[in-house]
């Protein structure tokens, strides 16, 4: 399984992904730190993003965490640093640490996770770094419109997380996904991706398929029509498919 795993990450590097979301607490660092070595693609142009977990958040264990986190990895930075959870009473402490790793040259970009509306206006009070990207969930079944419009209006970018609804049977059925994808001749899935990106969105999508890693990645030769963007707005059924972290069980995720 983890020869796979390694070898799944290595295939997309090598098939021009460039991004690689990962977090601390999914607990395979080490292997997402050998796929960077195997692919030989330079360090320079990958994109790595980790995150905090939550219990180093209860714990205080930031900086340490941070480290050990780079140390798997087998890298001198991170691009891409975030927390995993606004845990509650920990989260701005643990943004602040963030920053300082920041300030002292170990992270190049600033962001965080799961954040709502209330938590971004809490850390933009207290910051010296706003942080430059959110990541949460968004899909056609979970549009997001008022939290994106939030943080595009505060120039900071989306990143959406399971942005494929992990493959809901509802989007895969859908009408208006279906003929958009015929008239493309693209998968729903391919649509969808275009529909983020489309929307400004990035996209942090999975796939431990060779054929579907490819397909994820082969959206740019057709571009979308406003009215077709509009129709897939429209799907939205405020669908939350993850945790809400107003309402959820910080020590249990
Ligand atoms: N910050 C957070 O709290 C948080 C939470 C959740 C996720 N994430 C990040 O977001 C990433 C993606 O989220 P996710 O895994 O929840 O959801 P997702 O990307 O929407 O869905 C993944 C599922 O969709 C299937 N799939 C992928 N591409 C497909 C295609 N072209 N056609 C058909 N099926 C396809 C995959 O199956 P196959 O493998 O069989 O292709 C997998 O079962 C995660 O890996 C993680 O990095 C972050």
């Amino acid at each position: 399984m983890f020869r796979k795993y390694v070898n799944n990450c290595v295939f997309a590097l090598q098939h021009g992904y460039r991004l690689i979301d990962y977090s601390s607490a999914y607990g395979f660092e080490h292997l997402i730190g050998k796929a960077i070595k195997k692919s030989k693609i330079p360090r320079e142009e990958i994109i790595i993003t980790t995150r905090v977990s939550n219990s180093d958040q209860f714990s205080g264990n930031i900086r340490n965490g941070f480290f050990q986190s780079m140390k798997k990895l087998g890298v001198s930075y991170i691009d891409l640093y975030m927390f995993h959870w606004p845990v509650t009473n920990c989260y701005l402490e643990t943004y602040k640490e963030m920053e300082k790793l920041y300030q002292e040259g170990y992270i190049k970009i600033l962001g965080v996770a799961n954040c709502h509306q209330h938590h971004l206006e809490e850390i933009l009070k207290v910051c010296n770094v706003p942080p430059a990207i959110n990541q949460f969930e968004v899909h056609p079944l979970f549009t997001q419109k008022p939290l994106i419009k939030f943080c595009q209006d505060k120039h900071i970018a989306v990143e959406a997380y399971t942005p494929l609804a992990r493959n809901d049977d509802r989007l895969r059925r859908n009408r208006v996904l279906q003929e958009i994808a015929e008239k493309y001749n693209k998968t729903i899935q391919q649509v969808i991706l275009k529909w983020h990106v489309q929307n400004g969105i990035i996209p942090i999508v999975r796939s431990s398929n060779l054929k579907r890693i490819i397909d994820n990645i082969s959206i740019f030769d057709f571009v979308l029509s406003k009215e077709e963007i509009q129709r897939i707005d429209s799907i939205n059924i405020n669908s939350r498919l993850r945790y809400d972290p107003d309402n959820c069980d910080f020590t249990a995720l």
